[in-house]
């Protein structure tokens, strides 16, 4: 079956037209890579996949099931991060996941599970206000995580995390596709990240969708790699892009 479905979706903010007639199909274990420069449209599709931004028009069903009906047998199923996450900086990672465990009707031994599976355990009492950006990171990580979701939405996870960091991150989400249990949508400005990663690769620009495929099948001679299409379909370069 497929995980999420997207049916020529368009959304503005009154004169900006952020998503004009995206259509999408994901099947279940698929991780999928939203590429494209600032102001390109993913964040507002990603959020209207994920149930916080309704479309204008069009139709997106996550398994079949469209969030007006089945909004809270969705949560259920998925877990996301936000471009930008903020916590309550008063309390530690470790009172935060168990309040989001909570939500969940989920014990502290999940809380556990997740804070050593996203590597917090140095840090779990440490107030959130005190962590540094690669540790709220891997924090927004570990909340997505704790419904065990079938589909996990995150929004560019490791900008502005030093190559250690985002290493780091790669590999705790390489192990979750080993495992096959989960579909990703994952949105970057890191092409490597893309590549090594994701089975499927979108590239969007003004909301639109320029193209889509499998890595192998979206290059040629003209389009070595990755960086090279992008800057051959926008004639931008991604890099130039991230803040
Ligand atoms: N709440 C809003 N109100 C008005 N305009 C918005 C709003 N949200 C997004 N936009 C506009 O919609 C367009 C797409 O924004 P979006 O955040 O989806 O881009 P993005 O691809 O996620 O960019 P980035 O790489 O910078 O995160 C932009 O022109 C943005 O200014
Ligand atoms: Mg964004």
């Amino acid at each position: 079956m497929l995980q999420i479905e997207v049916n020529n979706v368009f959304k503005s903010f009154k004169d900006v037209k952020a998503v004009r007639g995206i259509s999408l199909a994901i099947p279940a274990g698929q991780f999928v890579a939203l590429l494209g420069p600032n102001g390109a449209g993913k964040t507002t599709l990603v959020e209207m996949m994920e149930g916080l931004k309704k479309p204008d028009s069009g139709e997106i069903l996550i398994q079949g099931k469209t969030w007006h009906k089945h909004e809270h047998e969705l949560r259920t199923v998925i877990g996301l991060s936000l471009q930008e996450t903020r916590f309550a900086e008063k309390i530690t990672i470790y009172e935060t996941l168990r309040l989001f465990a909570s939500f969940f009707e989920l014990g502290d031994e999940r809380v556990t599970e997740v804070i050593e599976l996203t590597g917090l355990q140095s840090k779990q009492r440490a107030m959130t206000g005190t962590l540094s950006g690669g540790q709220k990171q891997r924090l927004a990580l570990a909340v997505a995580l704790l419904n065990r979701p079938q589909i996990l939405f995150l929004d560019e996870p490791t900008t502005g995390l030093d190559p250690h960091s985002r290493q780091d991150l790669w590999h705790i989400l390489k192990s979750l596709k080993d495992k096959g249990e989960t579909t990703l949508i994952l949105t970057t400005h890191y092409m490597e990240e893309a590549s090594s990663l994701c089975d499927h690769i979108i590239i969007i620009d003004e909301g639109k969708i320029l193209r889509e495929g499998k890595l192998d099948d979206l290059l040629d001679e003209t389009s070595r790699n990755l960086d090279e299409l992008f800057i051959n379909l926008t004639g931008k370069n991604l890099n130039e892009n991230i803040k």
